[in-house]
């Protein structure tokens, strides 16, 4: 009698547990299901010719200078809501490359966030 109570409290905290795992995975998952949107235009080209003079990596800028506040991307410091700061920038992005530049930015800073989310998972994978 008494073993089946520890069996079955064993197996509660067992079966909350991989209710918390499988969520936090489902979290994780669902954090790297969005993909920019594709757009005509070729991201990549455009950073490097018309920023890359000045800023070595978008992803390296997104993430040290970029912040997200109720969905918004800003400077982190400067406060510039990004997609009107853009076209008054060096560089002057028209409006469908600001979109794409945006997004791009949005992504990069999200996925950040969900692979800091992920870490503690990643740390206790097997082998580790
Ligand atoms: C002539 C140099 C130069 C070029 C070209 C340039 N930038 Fe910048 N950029 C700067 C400087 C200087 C800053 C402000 C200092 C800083 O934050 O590093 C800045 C800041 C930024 C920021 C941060 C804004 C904030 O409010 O924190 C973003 C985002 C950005 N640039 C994107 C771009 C993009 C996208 C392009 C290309 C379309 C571009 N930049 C082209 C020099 C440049």
């Amino acid at each position: 009698m008494h073993l089946d109570f520890v069996t079955l409290m064993v197996g509660a905290r067992m079966a909350s547990f991989f209710k918390l795992l499988t969520l936090s995975l489902l979290t994780a998952v669902s954090c790297f299901t969005f993909t920019p949107n594709a757009y005509s235009l070729d991201i990549h080209e455009l950073f490097e010719t018309r920023c890359g003079n000045c800023h070595q990596h978008s992803g390296e800028l997104a993430l040290k200078k970029l912040v997200i506040e109720n969905g918004v991307l800003r400077g982190e410091n400067s406060g510039n809501v990004i997609d009107i700061f853009l076209p008054m920038h060096f560089g002057h992005p028209n409006p469908e490359e600001t979109t794409a530049l945006y997004d791009l930015f949005l992504w990069q800073v999200r996925a950040a966030g969900c692979l800091k989310a992920v870490a503690p998972f990643v740390m206790l994978g097997p082998g580790n």
